[in-house]
């Protein structure tokens, strides 16, 4: 697709490194801001960034300029751990995790049996997104195979960067939503080999969790990573007490949770452990060794009373985190909602968590522990021109809060603490507007 060049005009943010990293929390090393900045964008990708004295009378001819003067622009959110079919569950009453999942999650996703449902459901699920300002994704599917089929054509239809896989669960659930060792390898396989690498999409190998796999499963999913290089891992690991014992039981020669998926060969730089809020030090540890990515779930972790995710110590041991909104554990699409929550999880554990990590983890971070830092979570010139418009003064209440901020770091924090989708003005994915 041809493109003109589009500028795009406003104050623009975005992060090089982890402000953790750096010496100080404020460090002005780890990101680049333009209060009026402009970014040129050719046929989706960002051909440069500069202040707009700069750039402004060297704009090529038939340039396009989109004028956001006193918005916010920023990278696309970055989304590292959702379940698309549970968006119509989300907000469900009263349960934790196991008798959440049997009380409402197994019920819910027996509907995606049906190819034209999933379709339906996806469709709202990239409104959401979009309307939260987020542009890429790691996604869960159902175990059945169409559901990933509709996840996928949508998205491709959008041009949007999504990693999503079919749910491998060989037992513990009920009959109408369980595979075989042997299905769920045919099926991964003939999807993988369909959509994996197809435009924008790639594909992750999906084992629900340790409880819901037979050990030929798991071992199923290790020979899918070996015979795919490239392919995503996606799991969840160590979110509840209960599920944690659970665990011991069904894998008494496992050392920890996360050895369980170690043995199957399961860890590496392409995989991705949702939650993981009671690891021990020897599951840090071993993550670090394999490169592997943490998603911190906050609103997930909160609404369904599974714990404090240590942000501190996944920093110490050096492990890739992203954000995940984890609806529908999950009580919200935004990035934004789940920094508030983010932050008042490390409140409660007597630590603070700065604006710059935060707007970090929602971008790069997440970039990162997906493996794209190539690709998006900056805008570092060559990159996709997935961004978002932030609009500060979108309620009364953020217009009266963010006037009275004095930096630049205030104002982040007002973002993260206030915002939802009503601060999302605009979203954009290969410079085409979606929001
Ligand atoms: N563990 C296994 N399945 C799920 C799920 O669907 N959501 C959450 N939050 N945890 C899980
Ligand atoms: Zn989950």
């Amino acid at each position: 697709m041809n493109q003109s060049t589009l500028a795009i005009r406003g104050s623009i943010l975005h992060f090089l490194e982890d402000p953790a990293k750096s010496a100080r929390s404020n460090a002005e090393d780890c990101y680049e801001y333009y209060q009026d900045g402009i970014m040129l964008v050719q046929n989706g990708y960002i051909e440069s960034l500069d202040s707009a004295d700069e750039l402004l009378d060297k704009l090529p001819e038939n340039t396009q300029v989109l004028d956001y003067s006193g918005r916010l622009i920023v990278p696309g959110f970055i989304d590292t751990h959702i379940h698309y079919p549970q968006t119509e569950m989300i907000a469900s009453y009263g349960e934790q995790l196991l008798e959440w999942l049997e009380t409402y999650t197994f019920p819910t996703e027996k509907q995606f049996a049906e190819e034209s449902y999933a379709a339906e459901i996806a469709d709202i699920f990239f409104q959401q997104l979009a309307a939260a300002g987020t542009t890429t994704a790691m996604v869960f599917g159902t175990v059945h195979p169409q559901s990933v089929e509709a996840f996928f054509k949508a998205a491709d239809a959008k041009n949007l960067r999504m990693i999503c896989g079919k749910v491998m669960m060989d037992r513990n659930a009920p009959e109408y939503l369980t595979d075989t060792p042997e299905s769920s390898y045919r099926d991964s396989k003939k999807l993988i080999e369909k959509w994996h690498g197809k435009g924008r999409l790639q594909y992750a190998v999906t084992p629900r969790f340790a409880p819901t796999s037979s050990a030929e499963q798991l071992t199923k999913a290790g020979e899918l990573l070996k015979e795919f290089p490239g392919l995503y891992m996606q799991t969840h690991l160590s979110e509840n007490r209960n599920e944690i014992a659970w665990v011991r039981q069904l894998f008494p020669d496992s050392k920890n949770y996360l050895d369980v998926y170690d043995q199957f060969g399961l860890l590496g730089k392409r995989s991705v452990f949702a939650h993981g809020t009671h690891l021990c030090d020897e599951e840090f540890s071993r993550l670090h060794e394999t490169e592997s990515a943490l998603s911190f779930c906050p609103t997930s972790n909160l609404f369904l009373g599974s714990g404090l995710f240590n942000l501190k110590k996944a920093e110490a041991y050096n492990i890739c985190v992203g954000l995940g909104t984890d609806v529908g554990g999950g009580t919200s699409f935004s990035i934004l909602q789940t920094l508030n929550e983010a932050y008042k999880t490390q409140q409660l554990r007597g630590e603070k968590l700065t604006p710059l990590k935060s707007f970090y983890l929602a971008t790069l971070g997440g970039a990162r522990a997906l493996d794209l830092e190539d690709k998006i979570g900056s805008f570092r010139i060559g990159k996709e021109a997935d961004f978002v418009v932030l609009n500060g003064a979108a309620t009364p209440l953020m217009s009266l809060r963010t006037k009275k901020c004095k930096n630049l770091l205030e104002t982040l924090f007002v973002y993260s603490i206030l915002g939802d989708d009503r601060a999302v003005e605009a979203t954009y994915v290969m410079g085409n507007r979606i929001y």
